[in-house]
């Protein structure tokens, strides 16, 4: 019926309105340029929006026009490009996007969740799923049916600035965590209520710029693309049905993928089978020209994008795309064949979301926006996030410690959120909320105003009083330092180094210096480097970007009513010039230091202790069409409650390309009672345990797989080769 109502409205029009269907707008582009008051909010040029809608058939805006609306003008935006959008002949409602990307952090009022690395320490899909749920619920309440998220990229380049944007290093994780991100954004129908469609981001491999610097070339080997940055791409779209893709804005091995057609059409048509929307990044059909320099002008980018299989460009200000592309078919060098392939998908995407019958706000969903209900399950996400890396006792603080607070981070909103919260960049300080607690102010509500001294100490960059941060602590019980980096995202973020400041760590190291036992807390947006301090601290707390309830989170677990659970989903490196991934290969391992990690991948204490033994597999042999039954017994050996994650590694021993010391191929967190031991059991299908030959080939190759479990292990063997095996 879809499919027939599609050609019905497909047959029915112009070139100039499929194109218009395959042009993405910036809200910018159909705004005044003045405020309507002394706040934010921008109103619409009517006349410019009506030339967009109605004379140039644009099919999709997106974005904000600078910092975040409140529902009421979201409501009111939308209703006003609706209308205009029911008065085209076609009738084709408009497809709005945004960067939802944790929470929708582009309406004031609404919940903000942590960020995705925040996210992926819990170790917890289901609380990616709630968030994901909530912010779908928030968005269609401002009438906004498409959120640019997840991110699916790997983060295993720390220099890049969008790091904190990913789920981590690990494939397995970053496909978990985002695969139930998306089951949470669209649910089981995308057009039912509160639900919206995902976008899985940035189809692939962008997240590892050789330079580190956003948008530069990514040189990864092909076997390496399929096996690791490929990979959580397919489950979602196989698992979840995927809806849309947002392309990698920059080079792989030298290709542009925007002009890519080996990437986007056949790998990801013909091979992946993908049926959804593919929107380009900001710009980035320009950017082939340009920055890419693989087309001559903007005719000839135009046509090697749309060639190459993208539906919808985010042009995003003007119609020079819309323009070249119409001029195109009339040439006869795009046939109209391609651009009926788009818009059937787009116009899909459209009835499916069910904006044919009502592309306005959700009126009954308002009340759902910053409801308590969905701030609890941010606050729940930030305490199952906050990962304890080192403790030699001090934590929890006693009540009644004499306790100093210092550092740039201790008292920031902006900080703790991180980019992409109420501005792209993040920086808009009068909007946070009240409610946004700091470290600080969450400190002083569990210690107590009487017991806790703030002293700034430095600036992020800039050495403060340090006099006075020693003083301060000399006269405390306990010194809490709070270090951190400043937020920001895309080629504004690119840095020079993952040096922590200097000005942190003199800070840190004067008060360390002092004798008094001293907690470091790290608000970063990655790891850095913060060698010089990890060991002489009593105890270090990794604060990502945990928004709204960082402070509470954080204060809850320094002083022991959260007992941390939270584990590192990267590998946190000592050295800036030593970066290795949990999962290299043995040949990385040599040289004096071997792999010498601050803290390893999965590493993170908690105030109980846990045991894990009795690791057993259900099978000594097995072929590629197996599973193996992995159990372990978990035991909570200490005098509290408290979360364990269980995490498998397999490691392939011997294997034609060289194969990762370990690979995760299954987790499952757990609470146990203090004295509670649980057998936890997992399926491993030995076709999971396949890697990518040199031909692009998935493989098994015979031989020893060995099972690790904590500090347990055990082996099994894989019988006969067996190849295809994805
Ligand atoms: O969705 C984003 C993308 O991640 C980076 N460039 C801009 C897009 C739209 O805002």
């Amino acid at each position: 019926e879809v499919d027939a109502r599609v050609e019905e409205i497909l047959a029915g029009m112009t070139v100039e309105q499929k194109v218009g269907e395959m042009t993405q707008l910036t809200l910018q582009a159909v705004s005044a340029t003045a405020a309507t008051d002394e706040t934010t909010q921008h109103a619409l040029d009517l006349d410019k929006l009506r030339e967009a809608v109605v004379e140039r058939h644009v099919g999709s805006l997106l974005n904000v026009w600078d910092v975040a609306f409140t529902p009421e003008y979201w409501a009111e935006v939308i209703t006003q490009i609706q209308d205009l959008a029911a008065e085209r002949e076609t009738g084709v409602p408009v497809l709005y996007g945004i960067d939802a990307v944790h929470g929708h952090h582009y309406m004031q009022g609404a919940t903000v969740f942590p960020h995705n690395l925040a996210l992926a320490a819990t170790f917890e899909p289901d609380l990616a799923r709630a968030a994901g749920r909530a912010t779908a619920v928030e968005m269609r309440a401002s009438g906004i049916p498409w959120n640019f998220s997840p991110v699916f990229d790997l983060g295993r380049q720390p220099l890049w600035s969008r790091f904190f944007e990913t789920f981590g290093e690990d494939v397995h994780l970053v496909t978990e965590m985002g695969v139930a991100t998306v089951e949470g954004l669209q649910g089981d129908d995308v057009g039912a209520p509160g639900h919206v469609a995902a976008s899985g981001k940035h189809f692939y491999g962008y997240s590892t710029p050789t330079s580190g610097k956003d948008r530069t070339p990514a040189w990864i080997p092909d076997h390496v693309q399929r096996e690791y940055y490929l990979e959580p791409f397919r489950a979602a779209i196989e698992r979840a049905d995927l809806r849309t893709l947002m392309v990698n804005s920059g080079s792989i091995n030298g290709v542009p993928v925007h002009g890519d057609a080996a990437i986007l059409t056949d790998l990801l048509r013909q091979e992946m089978g993908f049926e959804g929307v593919v929107v380009t990044d900001w710009a980035d059909i320009d950017k082939l020209v340009n920055h890419h320099r693989v087309a001559a002008d903007q005719r000839e980018a135009t046509r090697m994008a749309v060639m190459a299989g993208i539906d919808l460009a985010m042009v995003p200000y003007d119609y020079a795309f819309t323009d070249h592309l119409i001029a195109l078919v009339e040439d006869g060098e795009v046939p109209e064949s391609r651009l009926d392939e788009s818009v059937r998908r787009i116009l899909r995407l459209k009835l499916d979301l069910g904006l044919f019958d009502d592309p306005y706000p959700a009126q009954d969903l308002v009340e759902e926006i910053g409801s308590p209900a969905h701030r609890a399950a941010s606050r729940r996400a930030a305490e199952e996030a906050i990962t304890l890396l080192e403790n030699d006792g001090t934590l929890p603080i006693a009540r009644g410690a004499r306790v100093l607070v210092t550092g740039p981070a201790a008292d920031d909103a902006v900080i703790q959120h991180g980019s992409w919260t109420y501005s792209w960049q993040g920086t808009v300080r009068g909007m946070y909320p009240d409610t946004a607690r700091t470290v600080l102010t969450s400190i002083r509500d569990l210690a107590g105003d009487d017991n806790v001294t703030f002293v700034p100490g430095a600036t992020l960059t800039e050495a403060g009083d340090l006099g006075a941060a020693a003083e301060a602590a000399r006269a405390a019980d306990v010194a809490v330092v709070v270090l951190g980096e400043w937020p920001t995202t895309e080629q504004p973020g690119d840095i020079e180094t993952l040096d922590m400041p200097a000005a942190q760590i003199a800070l840190a190291e004067a008060v360390i210096e002092t004798g008094t036992p001293t907690v470091v807390v790290l608000l970063e947006n990655r790891p850095l480097i913060v060698r010089a301090i990890a060991e002489r601290a009593a105890a270090v707390v990794m604060g990502y970007q945990t928004g709204p309830y960082a402070g509470d989170a954080i204060a809850g677990v320094l002083f022991g009513e959260v007992n941390p659970s939270g584990r590192l989903p990267f590998t946190y490196p000592r050295f800036a010039n030593s970066l290795a991934t949990y999962d290299h290969t043995q040949s990385e391992e040599t040289g004096p230091h071997g792999f010498n990690p601050q803290w390893p991948f999965g590493h993170g204490l908690s105030y109980t202790t846990f045991e894990t033994s009795n690791l057993r597999l259900g099978r000594e042999t097995a072929t590629a069409a197996d599973a193996v039954e992995v159990s372990v017994d978990v035991a909570n050996t200490g005098d509290r409650e408290g979360d364990e994650v269980v995490m498998v590694f397999v490691r392939d021993l011997v294997a034609s390309i060289e194969p990762a010391v370990r690979r995760l191929r299954a987790f499952e967190k757990v609470t146990l009672a203090p004295g509670e031991q649980r057998t936890v059991s997992f399926s491993i299908p030995v076709q999971d345990l396949a890697f990518v030959d040199r031909t692009g080939e998935w493989v098994v190759e015979a031989g020893t797989f060995e099972v690790q479990v904590g500090d347990e292990t055990a082996s099994f063997e894989v019988t006969s080769s067996a190849s295809g095996t994805r």
